[in-house]
């Protein structure tokens, strides 16, 4: 039961919460929604949110986990005053982490398979890309299935070390390999005609572009690319040594992650516009049109598809642990179940689901998992983006503005922000926060 929570050391802690920020979000997701919405106007509203409303989100579940030192339900009941202990069932969003994980677990198992395919043979022209991508979603069940498998045990495998042996150990090798993949492909595209443009396309912002949908996207991603309101964050911070200035901590990891969304961003640009692509295709940016160009590079494309998927792996696996964890340290925790059977039980729960998922994309099964016109995939998808993350949001952001004791939050914040920025956060925590959060839910359902 309540057994003490291993702590981590200070960089393992930056690196481990920047590898649960950092994930397909900032490598898939971010490059081809930028090219949706047109580009500048729209990373500069990205942004704009992530440093007044993210960053101060993401500082504030790291408050109540630091605080806290427990499991998410255990942290909040802790540290809520004594009339308030109700608030304990906020921390129940740290089940949305396996809702994520039902779908994010299958994508994650697309990528294996362009690992594989980056060594067979990439897709030579459009035709032939949308072909492999499609043979893969829609009629290769029985293969998805393995490759999700395959993640599921990854995690699995890292989460039965625990902190410091797991999350910690994978986190310190990982999140370096993924940078120094990234810069090196950011090096390697530097000297192309294309890379001009891409700086161009992401930095001269035409705000002509910029429609309320594509706001609403911006601000929608800089949630979800923050990784805040599922209680990941909460529960690394639960492992935080007494003294860590989650100030700085924060900081760092949100600086971190938009700088890999911004270099993940150039590179892929820098490729589609020195080869020809364009960039406003959507969701098939990465798995359709750049292994096309890849292709056209021969034994060095071959090389770059290779390091390039390994890196989307990387962000996606170390993404996939935090979003588990804090289902395992809770029922470690509260139902005091041993670390093995906690990561067993809520494996087995996704993968499951995950299944389902899959059957439900796939020609010939996909009818009886599609609800009102959506399929599972969609739907799962949809009720975390535009409900489960913004209602954990806005409770964080409710329960540290207004229900936890302002002492509590000055002590952990007022010495190292100093008293200007402390009341800039508090404010945004209080009322700016929950009331853009509330704003995207409420757009995001309308739609
Ligand atoms: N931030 C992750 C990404 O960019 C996705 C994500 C959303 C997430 N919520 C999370 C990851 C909670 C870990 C924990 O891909």
């Amino acid at each position: 039961m309540n057994q003490q929570i291993a702590k981590f050391s200070r960089i393992g802690f930056v690196l481990s919460a920047t590898g649960a920020a950092v994930g397909l979000g900032n490598i898939w997701k971010f490059p081809y929604i930028t090219g949706v919405y047109g580009g500048g106007a729209f990373v500069m509203v990205y942004l704009v949110t992530i440093l007044l409303i993210g960053a101060s989100l993401l500082i504030a579940e790291m408050v109540i986990g630091k605080r806290g030192q427990k499991d998410c339900v255990g942290s909040f009941e802790e540290i809520a005053p004594k009339n308030a202990k109700g608030w304990k069932y906020a921390g129940l969003m740290l089940f949305t982490g396996l809702v994520i994980m039902t779908f994010y677990s299958v994508v994650i198992g697309w990528i294996f398979y362009y690992i594989y395919i980056s060594f067979i043979g990439l897709p030579t022209n459009l035709q032939d890309a949308k072909d492999t991508f499609d043979a893969l979603y829609s009629n290769s069940a029985a293969l998805q299935i393995v490759l999700h498998l395959f993640s599921v045990v990854f995690v699995a495998v890292v989460l039965l070390g625990g902190i410091k042996k797991g999350i910690e150990k994978t986190n310190l090798i990982l999140i370096p390999l993924l940078l120094f993949i990234l810069l090196g492909l950011l090096v390697y595209a530097i000297n192309f005609d294309g890379f001009t443009k891409a700086v161009d396309f992401m930095f001269a912002p035409d705000f002509s572009k910029l429609n309320s949908e594509a706001i609403i996207r911006a601000v929608g991603h800089s949630f979800f690319t923050l990784s805040i309101g599922v209680g990941s964050i909460m529960t690394y911070a639960a492992a935080l040594p007494k003294h860590s200035n989650i100030y700085k901590a924060g900081m760092m990891v949100a600086f971190m992650d938009t700088l890999i969304a911004l270099i993940a961003g150039l590179v892929i640009f820098s490729f589609l516009f020195e080869f020809g692509g364009a960039p406003d295709k959507g969701p098939g940016l990465v798995f359709v049109s750049l292994p096309i160009i890849f292709a056209k590079l021969g034994t060095i494309g071959t090389a770059i598809a290779l390091v390039f998927f390994l890196a989307m792996a990387v962000a996606g696996l170390t993404s996939a642990i935090s979003l588990v964890e804090p289902t395992v340290m809770y029922l470690e925790q509260r139902l005091g179940w041993f670390r093995k059977k906690a990561v067993i039980v809520s494996s087995g729960v996704y993968f499951v689901v995950g299944v389902l998922v899959i059957f439900s994309i796939s020609n010939g099964y996909k009818e009886f998992f599609t609800f009102g016109g959506k399929s599972l995939f969609d739907l799962l998808e949809f009720s975390v983006d535009s409900f489960l993350m913004p209602l954990g949001g806005v409770l964080i952001a409710l329960f540290v503005g207004f229900v936890l004791k302002r002492d509590i939050v000055e002590g952990e914040l007022l010495g190292h922000m100093g008293n200007g920025v402390f009341k800039i956060w508090y404010f945004s925590i209080r009322y700016i926060a929950p009331i853009a959060v509330l704003f995207l839910a409420y757009n995001a359902l309308k739609v």
